[in-house]
């Protein structure tokens, strides 16, 4: 595992460079992260560039063997850029401009500003061609897919509508947009959702092609920079780093363009008391190994207590800082950056922790940074390491979308779901890939496909054909509701996978908050929340039955056989041991061999490198834990990681 650390050389005194970059080459940093945020450094009048300062940092890190990754400084245009072209700015819901004072308010379509931001990357791009010490590119800065009201976004968003659907005829049948006289005329009629209505209230059809817009937008803006360093700069690797934000582009489009992924990973530092909780952050990185199907870089990693963008939290505990970097490199992180180097002593984000604290005076967190240094060295040949999964789960932004766009019922969101079937199966010792529903489903034994919700037909193909060679496929509530432009389909649930389930609904209880028994027959009960699809079986057999409310009796999960395979229907959002005993069964009938006593809240990785197999098990809590695995006495103190090798 490499190590790095977020730096940001313009933010302090000269004479701490260099002792700063001796202790990182002491402590065993491999790699720095540089110059995001600095345009106003790079180029600090119109057309003058600077790069002194960063080629003076760029060596000094090189002279101590440490690499630099640089970031196109475009998340903060210079003050005189905004003096110049004060239009550059996104605009927002109710039509005016974003106000300076913070980053990122930008518009990435913005023709003057890609003008600019083309022309910093461009020079960036050249001047470092030639320097061997820069080994990659990070793009901007976690590029969300905003909305932006502005002129230019609103014109690319008509011209984007007219390539899909060629006549407002076609676009107003797609969108069904008779419904309050909302149909077109012309393309000038149509504007971006203004107001401060609520989104669900607008036409679902019309919010998905817009969020599917906006990630399309934010991919056009990577996409182009990642040209310009591939051809100003070429042969090394671009990516930017992401998070699980608000408006998410759609990842896995976003990363066909780049040459890997990297994801800011900050962990919880308080721990949630409710065991209900899925918190563990092994679903985060497992989703972000299954985006390109590759091992991946954080680019941020958690170093301190959070704090700036709302109240400080507790610091990381003991044992946080060395485990959650390990937790990443065992889920498929080769690389691992922390932010940042030095908590900063100045600007808004002075009170969001780095390594080492204002003071500048190393302390715990640090001296345990500095022991996770070594352990990285000794895992080296681990590095690139297989981590070969069973078990699939599928995720789809169209679906991360939509659920967005007209939430179902009260506490009922996408993930949960996702999330709550990775727990289970990752509490049973398995590796689980979490991937694009697009993806070839070759190679699996169970796949996990929750909340089909917007069809995509290519995607119900696969997972039937999936399914009759033998797979096991467990579907949930609200799949097949949708069809591609989000409009209801007329069909009985589960739509177009009723044949493979063997089941159908009759009709659905949305039950927010409210809980439901649900029995199994083996007497097994568990709790049905948000959501219970009142089934009538076709085919398949019944596992377990509503045990309350007006549909006592009727079908909550069942059980089909379809071709030589088993498909599993969940009619419900259920509490945690309900995707625990479904798994069990699911793990059972597909002979996969688990590991059925890991303790809460203890994780284990198994990845493979040549004539080694290392498991990593994790203890994500703040108690020790003791157990036997396979005949061996394990213990495990907070939040350590123990790499078994054979
Ligand atoms: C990240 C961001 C960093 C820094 C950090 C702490 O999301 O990329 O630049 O702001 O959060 O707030």
């Amino acid at each position: 595992m490499r190590i790095g650390v977020d730096y940001y050389p313009e933010h302090w005194d000269r004479t701490l460079w260099t002792a700063d970059a001796d202790l990182m080459r002491e402590t065993g940093v491999k790699l720095v992260r540089l110059a995001e945020f600095a345009w106003c450094r790079l180029e600090p009048r119109d057309g003058a560039f600077d790069f002194a300062w960063l080629d003076e940092a760029v060596a000094l890190f090189a002279a101590r063997g440490i690499d630099v990754v640089l970031c196109t400084p475009t998340s903060c245009p210079p003050m005189w850029l905004y003096e110049k072209h004060p239009d550059i700015v996104h605009v927002e819901k109710d039509g005016t401009p974003t106000n300076l004072g913070i980053r990122s308010h930008r518009c990435v379509t913005n023709p003057t500003f890609l003008h600019y931001a083309d022309r910093i990357t461009i020079e960036m791009a050249k001047h470092y061609a030639d320097n061997p010490a820069v080994v990659g590119w990070q793009i901007d800065n976690e590029l969300e897919a905003y909305f932006c009201y502005c002129e230019h976004c609103i014109g690319k968003y008509r011209a984007w509508l007219q390539k899909k659907y060629g006549t407002v005829e076609n676009l107003n049948r797609a969108w069904g947009n008779v419904v309050w006289s909302g149909e077109y005329s012309s393309w000038t009629q149509i504007r971006p959702p203004y107001g401060s209505l609520p989104h669900a209230w607008q036409n679902p059809a019309y919010m998905l092609d817009f969020y599917r817009f906006c990630s399309e937008n934010v991919i056009d803006f990577s996409n182009r920079q990642a040209a310009q360093l591939r051809t100003h700069c070429p042969g090394r690797p671009v990516t930017t780093n992401v998070w699980f934000c608000e408006h998410m582009p759609d990842f896995y489009n976003q990363f066909a363009g780049l040459d890997f992924i990297s994801y800011d990973n900050y962990p919880a530092t308080r721990l949630p008391g409710d065991p209900e909780s899925c918190y563990s952050h092994a679903f985060h990185l497992d989703m972000m190994r299954g985006v390109k199907r590759q091992p991946f870089w954080i680019m941020e990693q958690l170093s301190g207590g959070k704090g700036c963008w709302a109240p400080m939290e507790k610091p990381p505990l003991p044992g946080m800082i060395k485990g959650y970097a390990l937790q990443a490199f065992a889920h498929g992180a080769d690389t691992v950056v922390h932010f940042r180097w030095r908590t900063a002593n100045i600007g808004a984000e002075m009170h969001w922790h780095g390594l080492i604290d204002h003071s500048n005076v190393p302390g715990r967190r640090f001296d345990e940074f500095a022991d996770m240094c070594k352990t990285a060295a000794e895992l080296e040949k681990l590095q690139g390491a297989e981590i070969k999964a069973d078990v699939a789960i599928l995720f789809s932004f169209d679906n991360e979308y939509a659920f967005k766009i007209q939430p179902q019922t009260d506490g009922y969101y996408y993930l949960e779901q996702l999330q709550r079937l990775h727990r289970a199966f990752a509490g049973l010792g398995l590796n689980v890939d979490i991937i694009g529903q697009h993806e070839k489903l070759d190679g699996f034994r169970i796949v996990c496909s929750p909340e089909m919700y917007v069809t995509d037909a290519g995607v119900a193909q696969r997972l039937h054909d999936f399914a009759a060679q033998g797979g096991t496929v467990i579907l949930t509530t609200r799949s097949g509701v949708k069809d591609e432009h989000n409009n209801a389909l007329m069909a009985q649930l589960p739509g177009t996978y009723r044949d493979m389930a063997g089941v159908h609904a009759v009709e659905y209880a949305p039950i927010g908050w409210e809980q439901v028994p649900v029995a199994f027959d083996d007497g097994t009960e568990v709790h049905a929340k948000q959501w219970c699809d009142i089934l009538e079986t076709d085919t398949a057999e019944v596992l377990a039955r509503y045990n309350g409310d007006y549909f006592r009796g009727a079908p909550a999960i069942t059980r089909n056989l379809y071709g030589s395979g088993r498909v599993y229907y969940i009619g419900t959002v259920g509490t945690q041991p309900l995707y625990d005993h479904i798994t069990r069964m699911a793990v059972k009938e597909a002979e996969l061999s688990c590991i059925p006593d890991l303790p809460p809240r203890v994780e284990l990785v198994t990845r493979t490198a040549k004539g080694v197999t290392a498991r990593f098990i994790f203890n994500n809590d703040d108690q020790p834990k003791s157990f036997m695995l396979d005949g061996q006495p394990i213990t495990l103190a907070p939040f350590e990681m123990n790499v078994v090798m054979d």
